[in-house]
Parts: C-alpha cells; structure tokens; sequence
C-alpha cells in the first residue's frame, strides 16, 4: 500500500470533471452563456494552478514523475495488447501522454472560448475562433473517452481500481509496480511545497503591511503640511493639530477667529 494521489491532485481533478461537465451540458444554450463561460474559466484555472503544482518538486504529482513520451507511450500500449505490461505506481507512459494532451486541449479550449465571447479582441475573426472552439472541445471530449477507457482497462488488467485511488490517494499494488524517479513519501512532498508557499504569502503579506504603513506615514506628513500653507494649522508636541476642534469651537463662540494663529 503506498499513498500515491496528494489532495492537491485528487481535489484537482475531481474539479475538472465537474467543470467540464457543467461547461459541456451548456454550451447550445444563450439562457445558460454564463453559467457556461464560468465554468470554462474554472477549468482553465485549475489546468494553470495542475501547471505550477506539476513543475514544482511534488512527488508523483511532479512532471519530472511522468515524462511526456509518445515512444514510450507507444510501446506501453503494445505491451497491453501482448499482455506484458508491469502496471506503474504513479501515471503509466501511455496515461501519461494522454495526461499532457488532456491538459493543452483544455487550455486551449479555455483560451478559445475566452478570445469568441471577447469577440475582436487580439483576433478579429469570429468564424475562425468559433471554429477553433468547436474543434478543441470536441477533440477534449474525445481525448476524455479515450483516457476514461485507458484507466478502466488499466485497473482491469492489474486489478487496481485506479477510479478509487483518485478518491484516497491510495495505491495497493506496489511490490510489482515499475516505480517513478522521484519516489518520495508524498505527504512529506506536499507538506514541503506548502510550507514553502506559506513562507512565501508571509514575505509578501510583511511587504504589504511594510509598504501600507510607510504610505501612511508620507500620507499624514502631506496632509499636515497641507493644513499648514491653506489654515496655517501647526503641530503641537504630542502629534495632535492646533484647532482639531475648530468647528465645535466656532459652534461654541461664533465671534471665534477660524484661524487659532489670529487670536
Ligand atoms: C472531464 C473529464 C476528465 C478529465 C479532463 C480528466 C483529466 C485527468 C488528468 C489531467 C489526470 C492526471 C491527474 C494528475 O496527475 O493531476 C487524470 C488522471 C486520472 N483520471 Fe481523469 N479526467 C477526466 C475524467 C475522468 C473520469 C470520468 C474518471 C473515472 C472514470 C477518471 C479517472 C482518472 C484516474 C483513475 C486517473 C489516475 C490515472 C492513473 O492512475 O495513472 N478521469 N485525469
Ligand atoms: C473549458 C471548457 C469549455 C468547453 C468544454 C466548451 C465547449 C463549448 C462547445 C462544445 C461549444 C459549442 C461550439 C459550437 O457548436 O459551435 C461552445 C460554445 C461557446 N463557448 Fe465554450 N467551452 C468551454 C469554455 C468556454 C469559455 C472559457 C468561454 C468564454 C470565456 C466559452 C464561450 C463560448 C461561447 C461564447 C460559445 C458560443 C460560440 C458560438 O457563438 O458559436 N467557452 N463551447
């Protein structure tokens, strides 16, 4: 038994199916454009976010794990169909190479929806990215059939259900499996990468405040000196503005001077 699939993964790709389905049952409808073109966006930003996961140091999840391949994907299928093929505890060559072109399809099928809705924006040609978008969906959905077949022959043949494993992260059959590069535990791996980008938001997040209370300050410096040259307004010792409550004191004795430096 090894744990395999980290959360990142699992809640990923879920997601993904999800998204897609909402974007493909809507796609005849105007009534549904939006719910569409929502969840278009939401497929395209989770392929980005798998992207970076994917070139990060991640264990199984790291592209280093699963090399892009077509000879090898190749010569896995052939070993499928003579009956030799070892099974793999990460992604096999051949569901690996059908990985790279489930992600670009879906990039690209985002890209093209986003440039018909945004008609004539970079390209002025709404037939042509029309086209662009029909082909890129069909052509995902056809990559979608082909990788569903793929890991239910897949879990046939090594008797591994490889649809439960995406839900646990879980694999059994690890003795026997061809093993990856970077056979790390992946709860440590994971663990790793957040932990870098915690640090990370928390250098940017002391920046901020850093550069917020530094504005602040050039703010009230500005402001004082502006009270300055139009009221003649000055500082006392304790930071408080001679004549802060200059309108309850007018309210008070009307025959008040507005300028306190006048009395
Ligand atoms: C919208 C449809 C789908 C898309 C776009 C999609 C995409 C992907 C991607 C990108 C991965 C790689 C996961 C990663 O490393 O991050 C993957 C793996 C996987 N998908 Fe899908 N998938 C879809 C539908 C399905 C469905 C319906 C099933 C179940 C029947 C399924 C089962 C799996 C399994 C088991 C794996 C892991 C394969 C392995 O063990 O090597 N997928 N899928
Ligand atoms: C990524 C998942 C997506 C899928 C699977 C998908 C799928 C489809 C399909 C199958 C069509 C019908 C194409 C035709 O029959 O001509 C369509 C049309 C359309 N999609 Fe998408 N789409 C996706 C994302 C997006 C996004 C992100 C946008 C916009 C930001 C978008 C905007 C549109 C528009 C405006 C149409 C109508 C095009 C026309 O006038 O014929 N789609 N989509």
């Amino acid at each position: 038994m090894r744990y395999v699939w980290d959360p990142f993964v699992r809640i990923f790709h879920w997601s993904l199916v999800v998204a897609f389905a909402i974007a493909f049952l809507t796609h005849e409808s105007e009534w549904h454009r939006v719910i569409h073109v929502n969840a278009g966006y939401t497929a395209g930003t989770l392929i980005v976010a798998r992207i970076i996961w994917g070139l990060m140091k991640t264990g199984y999840a790291s592209f280093h794990a699963f090399p892009f391949n077509p000879l090898h994907a190749a010569r896995y299928v052939w070993q499928i169909l003579r009956g030799s093929a070892r099974p793999t505890i990460g992604h096999n060559p051949a569901g690996s190479f059908i990985i790279y072109a489930l992600l670009g399809t879906g990039l690209l099928t985002a890209a093209t929806g986003f440039l018909v809705y945004n008609d004539g924006w970079l390209i002025d040609d709404p037939e042509l990215l029309q086209a662009l978008h029909f082909y890129a969906a069909w052509g995902w959905l056809a990559l979608i059939a082909t990788h569903v077949t793929g890991v239910i022959t897949e879990s046939i043949l090594h008797r591994e259900n490889l649809i439960y494993a995406m839900f646990t992260g879980i694999k059994h059959d690890v003795e026997n499996s061809e093993r990856c590069e970077d056979d790390e535990n992946v709860s440590r791996e994971t663990l790793n990468v957040f932990a870098r980008w915690t640090m990370g938001l928390k250098r940017i997040y002391k920046t901020y405040i850093a550069i917020n209370s530094a504005n602040k300050k050039m703010y009230r410096i500005i402001e004082d000196n502006d009270a300055v040259n139009t009221f003649g307004v000055q500082q006392e010792g304790d930071g408080k503005s001679v004549g802060e409550n200059l309108d309850t004191e007018i309210a008070a004795n009307p025959e008040t001077k507005t300028n306190p430096k006048e009395q």
